[in-house]
């Protein structure tokens, strides 16, 4: 496996790639991988002959004061389960090789990015669309995976590839879970076993609201209160619960079309996110 750090290196060894007939499948990544990352990397494998993981902890997607310094990194326990998963190269930039001084182009996608994280978080997606873009100006990919946990960046990053023409499959993983049901993330770390034991209401309470969907009940009100209800009792300050549909996220008051719900909560200072989706 090739570790490259430059990004006219990273060219090179995909455009190698592709002159030998090989398609190369991508799985953008900050790094602390965990088992979610590498279910993208084996759908990756499926989908192509040669995978490519980013590891790059992208500064313009993060607020002031949000936790960009005490993001978890761990770059040789990365690199060593990308070996054993097959990977065929980790590009792994430094901060200068993605931005100069002087950066001031931006990629923005202007209808999905409103709500939901985007509400809480501005500035967070401008910076995720524009880093994908150059990541994918760097990696040259045929076949790129995201995973579903976040749910909003993946529709928000089809949309982009759809209006910006990348030539580029978009695949999304499904939410690979702890045994105990809590979504992996790498910010889990930061949890004491206390919150952690807290957190587990997140997917308790929206796997209760998909029970309550099944047995009928489709009112976007009654089943954001459950969860809401369900976590603040559990000590969780909830950011936001949000019913909103599959293709506008606009929220909506029944669940009668295909909708999602959306939750990011607190515990302690984490912010944690999960989703279910429903009809
Ligand atoms: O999902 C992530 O880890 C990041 O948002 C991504 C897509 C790697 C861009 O920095």
């Amino acid at each position: 496996m090739q570790v490259i750090k430059t990004i006219a290196e990273m060219q090179q060894f995909s455009l190698n790639c592709r002159r030998n007939g090989q398609t190369v499948g991508f799985v953008p990544t900050m790094g602390f991988l965990h088992e979610g990352h590498l279910s993208l990397v084996d759908q990756a494998k499926n989908e192509s002959d040669i995978v490519v993981v980013s590891i790059f902890v992208n500064p313009t997607q993060f607020g002031p004061n949000e936790d960009l310094d005490a993001y978890p990194r761990d770059f040789e326990r990365d690199e060593s389960l990308c070996e054993n998963r097959g990977v065929a190269a980790v590009f792994y930039p430094p901060v200068d090789q993605m931005y100069d001084d002087n950066f001031s182009t931006w990629v923005e996608e202007t209808a999905l990015t409103n709500t939901l994280c985007g509400e809480s978080r501005p500035g967070h997606f401008r910076g995720v669309t524009t880093v994908v873009t150059k990541l994918f100006n760097a990696v040259l990919p045929d076949v790129a995976v995201f995973g579903q946990k976040d749910a909003q960046q993946a529709m928000v990053l089809r949309r982009m590839v759809r209006d910006l023409n990348f030539p580029i499959k978009m695949i999304v993983a499904p939410i690979v879970r702890e045994s105990d049901g809590l979504a992996m993330s790498s910010r889990n770390k930061y949890l004491s076993n206390d919150e952690r034991q807290r957190a587990l209401s997140i997917n308790r309470s929206l796997i209760s609201a998909g029970e309550l969907f099944k047995n009928g009940e489709t009112s976007a009100s009654v089943l954001i209160d459950s969860i809401g209800s369900e976590i603040a009792k559990n000590g969780g300050k909830v950011d936001y619960v949000k019913a909103v549909s599959q293709d506008t996220l606009q929220e909506v008051e029944s669940l009668e079309k295909p909708s999602f719900i959306a939750v990011a909560a607190f515990f302690g200072k984490t912010r944690l996110i999960d989703n279910i989706f429903l009809g």
